[in-house]
């Protein structure tokens, strides 16, 4: 008999991807088909969602910026009952699991209590970024780097990064959470060094039917950003590698 990777009383960590449903893997869609309960974030698509069995418990542990419906140690918990009470249970994060995505304290949670606990990759918001934009994170000879930065700060505080190691000409940078935070990225990396024409592309909704591409160049990245609804997810992308091609599947601005 084959293995059995879910068993109840065990937890899995599931990346959702950016919102598309043909994004997940064929394991997460697996593996949300024979959950017993679902954890989700607020970032899970609702197309994805829909793919929950009908009569399985779902449960919102959604947090948005500045809106934390629950704590971090609550959601732990809520985990830890949920398998101590034999289900089986799937966490549903948005993108992959290993990004920005609390995922250790969630590990760390289940292994204090005894229980299994395993994580199904996905696609990234800043991979899905990259192939809406028609553009690559990475290219030969001009970004031999890719740099993955969180530019969410506590509120009233200045982002405490290393401006000097990330303006960098030869690197990427894919700026997660950065909306709020785009006219400090940009003034931060120029006052550092980065060249104020380097190409960004802004990627809001990614996946999503709303999704919207916005380009221009880093010194008016502020101004783009400002188009942005708070409530919107988006993601900066910052270097020459992510200039790409614009396409008709979604809404593209481009501002010179
Ligand atoms: C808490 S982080 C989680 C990242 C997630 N684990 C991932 O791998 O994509 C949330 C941030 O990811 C980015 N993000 C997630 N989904 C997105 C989407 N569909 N479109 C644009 N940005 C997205 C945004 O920068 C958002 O503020």
């Amino acid at each position: 008999m084959p293995h059995d990777d879910f068993t109840p009383g065990t937890v899995w960590l599931v990346g959702a991807g950016p919102g598309d449903p043909d994004l997940l893997t064929r394991k997460a869609e697996r593996l949300i088909a024979r959950a017993d309960i679902v954890f989700f974030d607020a970032l899970v698509g609702p197309a994805v969602l829909d793919l929950v069995p009908p009569g399985v418990e779902r449960v919102s542990v959604g947090k948005r910026s500045g809106r934390h419906s629950k704590d971090q140690g609550t959601i732990d918990e809520l985990i830890v009952a949920a398998a101590r009470g034999a289900k089986r249970v799937v966490r549903l994060k948005g993108g992959d699991p290993s990004i920005f995505g609390r995922s250790t304290e969630e590990i760390t949670a289940c292994r204090a209590a005894g229980i299994a606990v395993r994580v199904c990759p996905g696609i990234t918001a800043a991979s899905a970024a990259a192939a809406s934009g028609v553009a690559s994170l990475t290219l030969r000879g001009l970004a031999r780097q890719l740099t993955f930065v969180t530019a969410h700060a506590k509120a009233g505080e200045a982002l405490d990064l290393d401006w000097a190691g990330l303006a960098g000409a030869d690197r990427t940078l894919a700026v997660y959470m950065g909306r709020a935070a785009a006219a400090e990225v940009s003034r931060s990396l120029i006052a550092a060094g980065r060249a104020a024409d380097t190409p960004v592309m802004i990627a809001v909704n990614v996946s999503l039917p709303d999704e919207r591409i916005i380009r221009g160049r880093l010194d008016a990245l502020a101004f783009l950003a400002a188009a942005i609804s708070d409530r919107d997810p988006a993601l900066l992308l910052i270097g020459e590698a992510v200039v790409g091609t614009a396409v008709a599947t979604h809404v593209e601005y481009e501002v010179a």
